[in-house]
């Protein structure tokens, strides 16, 4: 009789175990599909932190051939918005290394980036621009500059002797003295 009722008890106790162990794994499982998810949609959906593709060239050096990237490499698109086209070359960033870019504080910047000859890392120290710029692709962030002060570009992947010493500068100056 006791044995039969320590059976009847493990039975019961394996049948909740099962059914908790089942619930458990289902929000655990859930969990992990819905953290995916919410990764997926945050990259898709860019938020101005993951760089773009605007377009892609069978030759590495058509972009640098391009209209927009000729002259001061910096259009104004709106009262408060400018797209600047920029070149890396080993080892200066055009504009920026010969010239400082120089744009009022509360300007929503797009960047167009490409290399003219080898990988370069596009980064502007400061805020939450990184991207790579690769020979016949332009990719593209947008930033706002809220704060004036002097920004540097830097490159962050090296690209040769004179990797470290490939220094840019943007210059946010304050719409009083704008
Ligand atoms: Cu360009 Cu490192």
């Amino acid at each position: 009789m006791s044995t039969e009722h320590t059976d009847r008890f493990d039975a019961a106790f394996h049948d909740i175990a099962v059914r908790h162990e089942r619930n458990w794994m289902f929000i655990a499982v859930t969990m992990i599909a819905l953290l995916f998810i919410a990764a997926v949609f945050l990259v898709v959906h860019d938020y101005g932190v993951v760089a773009k593709t605007s377009a892609i060239y069978s030759d590495p050096n058509t972009p640098s051939t391009l209209a927009d990237f000729q002259g001061s490499g910096v259009r104004q698109t709106g009262p408060d918005s400018y797209s600047v086209y920029e070149i890396g070359r080993a080892w200066s960033w055009t504009p920026g290394t010969a010239t400082p870019l120089q744009l009022p504080v509360g300007a929503r910047v797009t960047f167009y980036v490409t290399s003219g000859d080898v990988l370069h890392g596009f980064e502007i120290q400061g805020t939450s621009i990184n991207l790579t710029a690769i020979p016949g692709v332009v990719g593209h962030v947008s930033y706002t500059f809220d704060k004036p002060g002097t920004y540097y570009i830097i490159c962050n992947e090296y690209c040769g002797a004179g990797h470290q010493a490939m220094i840019g500068k943007i210059v946010i100056t304050g719409r009083a003295q704008a």
